[in-house]
């Protein structure tokens, strides 16, 4: 049976892993003839059924342009998109659903927003402030801003523990600072970063700011409206939501004011060879035909995941945190890069007697599929002055019993290099 977004009941489930983990077929497969243990979830996120019965649908019923043609299926299909944008809005409850933006991805809403603001908002000398711990997608195109503009990046430095130095952070903010971008859950260290304060320090001296939530979304309840942040983005397919899909929410008084990033189809009101004029956001920013199938396909992650309290979520990673925390304990000669008391299921090590790619090579023949590298935070990795990390990054279908495997799995492997 197929089910569309529309058609969950949002009574809250009982948090029982074994039954989320039947909504997930790919978690029963094996790998290498051993079960899988999926570890990479800070890289991309398994789907549940019911997104990829969305995804089929979509294609083999109403597969459509949207905002263009008059037919059936163009208006049902513009219907589901639209339909997508008020989960959104519910999900991170925004004031408005025009303060939602489609993008392919958080690196897309990054990108916008650098291009958007160096177009009207930065000029040489001014300072964008950032930190150790940010994704290249938060470092790279705020570079570029700063090489059209001459603007200055700022880097709010990190303790030894992985988290911000906020006396650092505040002393950055100063008359110079004209936005301030920040990751609210690192992907590399699983830190939670204490974003509501350094938002108020920045409104206190009228700077707006970012926040990167790719790696939050999942794991925590956000309120843009309680955070008062300027802007917040992430990605759909960290969230359980198909690949090539991001979100750009923007404050409506900010989206109104910024210039549009992309030219092209659907985010004008009208063209002429002399001058053009835009649509009124959030289309302002969606030029060109959107992943309209994935956009839909995201709704019903979002659905998915409402169906669970976010305090039963949280209580389940803790304990996968704290029986790994458990087995670090007992393991010698490991660097657990990150070490953060307020963190979400992410563990990042660093064994002196193994490469971390060795380790993730034998570790896939067990069947544990973990991400070993720099992990686009090359920055961070000077930091704590490692070549790269393996990185187990857990979910809310993950369980106990995998953790264990994992740790046991990793010793026998260790032994082969001692
Ligand atoms: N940003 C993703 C990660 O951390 C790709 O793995």
């Amino acid at each position: 049976m197929t089910t569309s977004p529309q058609s969950f009941d949002l009574r809250t489930r009982p948090f029982d892993t074994a039954a989320i983990r039947a909504d997930f077929p790919l978690l029963a497969r094996h790998v290498h003839g051993q079960p899988l243990i999926y570890f990479d979830n800070a890289a991309t996120t398994q789907k549940p059924q019911v997104v990829i019965d969305t995804l089929q649908q979509f294609y083999c019923h109403y597969n459509a342009n949207v905002h263009r043609g008059l037919h059936a299926l163009s208006e049902q299909a513009t219907a589901a998109v639209e339909n997508t944008r008020h989960i959104i809005q519910r999900f991170l409850n925004a004031n408005s659903a025009n303060e939602i933006v489609f993008t392919s991805g958080c690196t897309h809403s990054l990108n916008t927003l650098a291009l958007a603001f160096s177009q009207r908002y930065l000029r040489a000398g001014d300072e964008i402030l950032i930190s150790t711990m940010e994704h290249h997608a938060n470092i790279v195109p705020w570079q570029m801003a700063c090489q059209r503009t001459g603007a200055i990046l700022k880097v709010i430095p990190i303790n030894d523990l992985g988290e911000l130095d906020i006396t650092q952070g505040l002393a950055l903010l100063t008359e110079k600072t004209r936005l301030v971008s920040l990751v609210q859950v690192s992907n590399t260290l699983g830190t939670i970063n204490p974003i509501q304060a350094l938002i108020t320090a920045a409104h206190a001296h009228q700077i707006p700011v970012i926040i990167d939530g790719a790696q939050a979304v999942a794991h925590l309840p956000v309120d843009v409206q309680a955070l008062n942040c300027d802007f917040y983005v992430f990605s759909g397919h960290k969230i359980f939501g198909p690949t090539g899909t991001g979100i750009l929410y923007g404050k409506q008084q900010w989206l109104e004011k910024l210039p549009p990033a992309f030219g092209g189809g659907d985010m004008i009101e009208t063209v002429s060879f002399e001058r053009s004029t835009y649509a009124q956001p959030p289309h302002k920013f969606e030029a060109g035909t959107p992943n309209i199938a994935g956009i839909i396909g995201l709704g019903a992650a979002i659905k998915y995941l409402q169906q669970f309290r976010f305090a039963d979520i949280e209580q389940h990673e803790q304990q996968l945190l704290l029986r790994a925390n458990h087995w670090l304990a007992q393991t010698e000669n490991v660097q657990l890069i990150g070490n953060s008391s307020h963190k979400v299921p992410v563990i990042s090590l660093y064994c002196e007697d193994v490469h971390p790619h060795d380790l993730s090579t034998l570790l896939d023949y067990e069947g544990i599929a973990i991400r070993a590298g720099h992990h686009c935070t090359m920055p961070l990795m000077q930091r704590f002055n490692v070549p790269a990390t393996v990185r187990a990054s857990m979910s809310f279908y993950n369980t106990l019993d995998e953790v264990d495997i994992f740790f046991t799995k990793l010793k026998q492997v260790r032994k082969q290099f001692q």
